[in-house]
């Protein structure tokens, strides 16, 4: 669990992001309008084996390995609704968490105006995953969870509400993206904390704290309690921050 002073660091990562979404154009629906690409293709991919030849031999069972999901998933920093819209579809039952209350405010907003759903959302305070043991079929989090600073325990946490065989995918910032090497200090080497600096092109997230892995053996060190365990690269430079990111999934 937190201790006061990680409590405190925690809080202002938390109120960095609050303040972000109440920046942001007023309604229901504003950031991203697309799913994460990371996401796409591992749910796309879900059911297809690893094996480089059987990954081809999907012949007359290509749309039913890609959707029919059953189960319940989790979205931890959902943002906006649109990451869970997506799995949503593909025929899960949805749960997202997230830190902000401007954001479970519009998710709610959203929900209730498309009269969506499948999809329950709520604000969370980190660290404890406020379910029961064994509930999900996937946990995920895109571009967040390393806001978790106590994240040893945030993993025991996520093992904890997955069920046996559960998916899980998560995704970190690599030691080449932009923001971790021109734009990030460190807070604690010990504690693996950093933040992003004064300088950071996106003014709206400086200073918020996270918790960095050293490098992608110490990653894979981390999720050690998981099985199948997988970190693929996602490298591209289309925006003016290079982007370098480490996705790492597997099973529990
Ligand atoms: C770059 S946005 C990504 C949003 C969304 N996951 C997506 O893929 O579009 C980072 C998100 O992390 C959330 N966040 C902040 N602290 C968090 C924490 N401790 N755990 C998980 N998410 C957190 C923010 O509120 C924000 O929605």
């Amino acid at each position: 669990m937190l201790n006061k002073n990680k409590r405190d660091m925690q809080d202002i990562s938390t109120r960095v992001w609050n303040n972000y979404y109440k920046s942001q154009q007023p309604g229901d629906s504003s950031g991203n309008e697309y799913p994460c690409e990371g996401l796409v293709r591992f749910i796309s991919n879900l059911r297809k084996n690893r094996n480089k030849f059987d990954y081809f031999n999907d012949a007359g069972i290509e749309a039913k390995i890609r959707s029919n999901f059953k189960g319940k998933a989790l979205e931890i920093g959902f943002g906006n609704l649109t990451n869970l819209r997506m799995v949503k579809k593909k025929g899960f039952n949805c749960s997202g968490l997230e830190v902000s209350e401007n954001s479970v405010k519009r998710s709610k907003q959203f929900i209730k105006n498309k009269k969506i759903k499948n999809i329950r959302t709520k604000l969370w305070k980190p660290s404890k995953i406020p379910y029961k043991n064994d509930t999900f079929d996937l946990v995920y989090g895109m571009q967040c969870i390393y806001y978790n600073l106590d994240f040893e325990f945030f993993l025991e946490e996520v093992n904890r509400v997955l069920k046996k065989n559960g998916n899980f995918i998560f995704s970190f910032f690599s030691d080449r993206h932009d923001y971790t090497t021109k734009y990030s200090e460190v807070v604690d080497r010990k504690k693996n904390l950093i933040r992003w600096s004064g300088k950071h092109p996106n003014k709206r997230i400086r200073y918020a704290i996270l918790y960095q892995p050293k490098s992608k053996s110490h990653l894979r060190s981390l999720f050690k309690k998981f099985r199948k365990v997988k970190i693929s690269t996602y490298e591209h430079d289309d925006i003016p921050v290079f982007q370098s990111w480490w996705y790492i999934s597997g099973i529990k």
